[in-house]
C-alpha cells in the first residue's frame, strides 16, 4: 500500500545515505539490518523468503535443511506434480463469508496449515523450536515437535502452555524403555498425539549433509550427537509397533511416512488415528513419488476411517487448495518454516 511504499523509499534513502558517509563497521552492520527491512517488507513467497534465507545461513547448514536424498528426483517432484495439477475454478458462489478454521485430530486450528517436524532448529536461530512453538500457538495451528528437536519436549510445553496444539514426533529407540519414557512424557508435557514416523528405518545423515557433512561435524551445533541417536533407532520395526505404541499412550497415534494404498490400510487396520502421507521431503528414499500425487490413492483406500493429512513440496495457497481438493484434511509444511526461521536475523546464532 501507499504507506509502506513510503516507508520503504525512506529507508531506501537511509541505506544509502549511511553507505555513503561511512565505511565503519558498525555502520556496516546498520546498513545490514536496513537492507533486511528492506528485503524483508519486499518479500511474499517462501521462495524468496529461501534466497533470503541462503544469504544468512552458513553453507553447510543451509545445505543441510535444504538437500534431498541422491539426485534428488523426488525433492523436485515433490514441488512439479503440484505444478501438474490445474484448478477447475467455479463461479458465482457467494465467497462474502470464507473461514479456513478446521480441526485435526478433534482440536481446532485456524486454517488447515500445520507445522511438520524437523531436526535441530536451532542451526537456522538460536529460539529455534521455541520460536516455532510461539508461532504456531500466535497463528492458531498445531506444530509437531521432532524426536531430533534442539529443545525438550518440556521447554517447548513451558513456551506456550496456552492455546498450543503441539503434537510428538516419535522415532521408536532399539531400547523400548526409553521409548515408553518419551511417550510419558509427551502426555505429562499436554502434547496432543504422537506422530511415529515409519519412511526412516535408517537416517539418511551423510546423503542430506552431501559435501558439507564434515563441516557439519566440526560445528559446535550437536549434530554429532543427533548422528549418535539416529544409531539407537530400531530398524527392525514393523506394523506391529503402531499397536504397541496405541497400548503404550492414551493419545491419537498418526503415522507419518505413508506412500500406498496398501500400507494405508494397514496402518488403519493397526489403530492408526491419521495418515500424514509423506517422502519425508525427498530426503529418504529417492525415487518414490510425490506425496501429492499418490494422495487420491490412499483417500480412495481409506475413505473417512481417520483422517489424512500430506506433506512435502507445499509452498503456496493454491497447493494447499489441490491437497484439500484431493482429500486432505490439512497440510503440513517443512522448509518453509526453517526459512521463515532463518530469515529473522536479530538473534541469529554464532555457530563457532
Ligand atoms: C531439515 C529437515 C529435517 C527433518 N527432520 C525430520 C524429523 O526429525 N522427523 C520427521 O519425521 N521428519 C523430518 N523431516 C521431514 C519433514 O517432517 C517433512 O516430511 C518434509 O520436510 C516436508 O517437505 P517440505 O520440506 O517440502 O515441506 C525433516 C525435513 C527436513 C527438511
Amino acid at each position: 500500500n501507499y504507506a509502506t511504499r513510503i516507508k520503504v523509499k525512506v529507508e531506501e534513502k537511509v541505506v544509502l545515505f549511511l553507505g555513503f558517509i561511512s565505511t565503519r563497521r558498525e555502520f556496516i552492520d546498520i546498513r545490514q539490518l536496513y537492507t533486511f527491512n528492506l528485503t524483508f517488507t519486499k518479500m511474499i513467497s517462501i521462495d524468496e523468503f529461501e534466497s533470503f534465507a541462503q544469504t544468512r545461513l552458513p553453507k553447510y547448514v543451509y545445505e543441510y535443511y535444504r538437500n534431498g536424498a541422491d539426485e534428488e528426483n523426488t525433492l523436485k517432484e515433490n514441488r512439479e506434480a503440484f505444478k501438474r495439477l490445474y484448478l477447475r475454478p467455479r463461479m458465482l458462489r457467494n465467497v462474502s463469508q470464507c473461514d479456513l478454521g478446521t480441526t485435526v485430530q478433534g482440536q481446532a486450528i485456524n486454517f488447515p496449515i500445520g507445522i511438520a517436524p524437523t531436526a535441530m532448529q536451532c542451526m537456522a536461530h538460536a529460539d529455534g523450536e521455541k520460536a516455532t512453538a510461539r508461532a504456531a500457538a500466535k497463528l492458531g495451528t498445531v506444530m509437531i515437535l521432532s524426536t531430533l528437536a534442539t529443545t525438550s519436549l518440556e521447554e517447548i510445553a513451558r513456551t506456550e502452555p496456552e492455546n498450543s496444539t503441539h503434537w510428538f514426533q516419535l522415532y521408536i529407540y532399539k531400547d523400548r524403555k526409553i521409548t515408553e519414557e518419551i511417550l510419558l512424557r509427551a502426555e505429562k508435557s499436554g502434547f496432543k498425539a504422537v506422530v511415529i514416523t515409519v519412511d526412516a528405518p535408517f537416517a539418511n545423515f551423510d546423503n542430506n549433509y552431501k559435501g558439507s557433512s564434515s563441516e557439519l561435524a566440526k560445528s559446535k551445533s550437536g549434530s554429532g550427537i543427533n548422528k549418535y541417536v539416529t544409531t539407537m533407532f530400531d530398524p527392525t520395526i514393523s506394523w506391529s509397533d503402531v499397536t504397541w505404541v496405541k497400548n503404550k499412550t492414551s493419545l491419537p497415534v498418526i503415522v507419518k511416512g505413508v506412500l500406498t494404498a496398501e500400507d494405508a490400510v494397514l496402518a488403519q487396520n493397526h489403530g492408526a488415528n491419521g495418515i500424514i502421507v509423506s517422502n519425508h521431503g525427498g530426503r529418504q528414499l529417492d525415487g518414490v513419488p510425490a506425496s501429492i500425487e499418490v494422495l487420491p490413492e490412499i483417500v480412495k483406500a481409506v475413505g473417512n476411517k481417520c483422517e489424512i493429512y500430506m506433506d512435502g513440496g507445499v509452498r503456496t495457497g493454491t497447493d494447499v487448495l489441490k491437497a484439500l481438493a484431493l482429500g486432505a484434511r490439512a497440510v503440513f509444511v517443512g522448509r518453509p518454516v526453517i526459512w521463515g526461521l532463518a530469515c529473522k536475523v536479530i538473534k541469529y546464532r554464532n555457530y563457532n
